[in-house]
């Protein structure tokens, strides 16, 4: 049963659905971060991480990409998504995404709608200094184009 309450105390209860969403959130994480060390941003400073994970309990990394000509910098969960499409993944399941930014970084808005389109039903996550949150797609990009 997948929703089943597995721990109680008076503050919180923890199913095992979420049980499971934490741990491999934390793997996801730690993988996000350990991209984050590859980033090449010398004229942003903003070192961006991601790590997602597919139905087929792969993880794909990506870390941003910066060009002296700017408009081909590469943002880092896009770089993750198109490594783990052009490597056959047919379902991307969760998408970390982590930066040395004192807030969280949201994915762009091209970044949404390469989301949208290959990880329609991703749960997306972004970590900054206060915790992850969780959002999926719909809520960063209502309204898609779609075809
Ligand atoms: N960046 C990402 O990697 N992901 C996003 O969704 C937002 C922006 C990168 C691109 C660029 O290298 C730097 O952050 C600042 O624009």
């Amino acid at each position: 049963m997948r929703n089943r309450i597995i721990s109680t105390c008076s503050k919180f209860s923890v199913t095992e659905k979420e049980m499971e969403t934490y741990r491999y959130m934390e793997r996801l994480y730690r993988e996000a971060v350990k991209a984050m060390k590859n980033a090449i941003a010398p004229y942003s400073g903003f070192r961006v991480g991601a790590a997602l994970l597919t139905t087929e309990h792969t993880i794909y990394t990506g870390c941003n990409i910066e060009n002296p000509s700017l408009m081909l910098s590469e943002c880092a969960e896009k770089v993750a998504i198109l490594k783990a499409v052009s490597d056959g993944a047919k379902d991307i399941r969760a998408i970390m995404i982590v930066s040395n930014m004192e807030g969280y970084c949201y994915p762009c808005g091209s970044c949404r709608q390469i989301i949208y389109e290959f990880a329609t039903d991703a749960e997306i996550f972004v970590a900054g200094k206060k915790g992850i949150k969780k959002y999926a797609i719909e809520e960063l990009l209502p309204h898609a184009f779609k075809k």
